[in-house]
């Protein structure tokens, strides 16, 4: 089976928003990896330039693009910039963002609410609409959604973040049914505890290590146990899974039908 899907991406290209560290970093390298080239974009040039230094040291084609992913007029002319350097792009991966600092609604002003929304769910939004015609024109494509466990579960915090990641969930099968027609699988991945910067950097290691207590497996995931999942779900292996949520999170919520 390795050697099947070792591969499995040769020829196509895929743009990883917030590429530069943690998943999405561990996204861009291990779709190189099986043979795609690479459009990293991040908010951070020198993370984004080191994802893009060793893609291209795997052998692969690779460029950063680096902005907010909030600007929507600097996103649109990323897809236009890539797609004319690279040809096409056919699997996107709505990945970047920030943390949710376990925020009570109290704590949470208006700056703050409209940030979060415009990185998570604005900014992705229209980065989709700008590279779906292109996708239409081939009659294919993949774009992967990260939310969070927290948008199927809620939690006693982070609710402007939560918004955010429901808000992706929804999309996705809103997009999932709108797309079919053009072969455009649409998915979300929600992950768990993830050991990246994002919560090392807020909470700490030793925050970590009591949540992972809470893990029926645990442990928290390593950020390539997630590529994994975005590997797949950008590859023809899931040609017919589209619409979904998967949520690879060592059983910390087990949930649905
Ligand atoms: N770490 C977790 O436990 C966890 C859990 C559930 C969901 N997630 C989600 O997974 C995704 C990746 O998180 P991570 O843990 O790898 O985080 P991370 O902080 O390690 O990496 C996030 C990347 O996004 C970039 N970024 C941040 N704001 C940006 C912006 N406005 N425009 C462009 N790039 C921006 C950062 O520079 C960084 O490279 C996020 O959407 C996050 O909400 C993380």
């Amino acid at each position: 089976m390795t050697e099947r899907t070792a591969a499995n991406l040769a020829g196509r290209v895929a743009l990883v928003t917030g590429g530069g560290a943690g998943m999405g970093q561990a996204h861009a390298i291990l779709m190189a990896e099986r043979g795609a080239d690479i459009v990293v974009q991040d908010v951070n040039r020198d993370t984004a330039e080191a994802t893009v230094t060793e893609i291209r040291g795997k052998g692969r084609k690779a460029r950063a693009f680096v902005h907010d992913i909030a600007d929507i007029a600097a996103t649109r002319a990323m897809v236009k910039a890539a797609e004319g350097e690279f040809g096409h792009i056919d699997i996107v991966v709505n990945n970047a963002g920030i943390g949710g600092g376990r925020k009570k609604i109290e704590d949470i002003d208006e700056a703050l609410f409209h940030k979060m929304l415009n990185i998570h769910l604005t900014g992705h939004f229209f980065l989709t609409q700008a590279v779906v015609p292109g996708m239409k024109a081939r009659r294919m494509g993949k774009i992967i959604n990260i939310a969070s466990r927290w948008a199927m579960t809620g939690a006693d915090n982070s609710s402007h973040y939560i918004a955010a990641k429901g808000a992706l969930v929804a999309i996705t099968k809103a997009w999932a049914h709108e797309f079919a027609p053009w072969n455009i699988h649409v998915n979300a991945v929600a992950p768990g505890g993830v050991w990246t910067d994002m919560v090392l950097k807020s909470a700490g290691e030793a925050f970590i290590r009591e949540e992972e207590k809470k893990v029926p497996l645990k442990r928290w995931a390593q950020p390539v146990e997630y590529a994994y999942a975005v590997a797949f779900l950008a590859s023809g292996e899931s040609d017919f899974i589209t619409g979904q949520v998967l949520s690879p999170n060592g059983g910390a919520s087990i949930v649905g039908i």
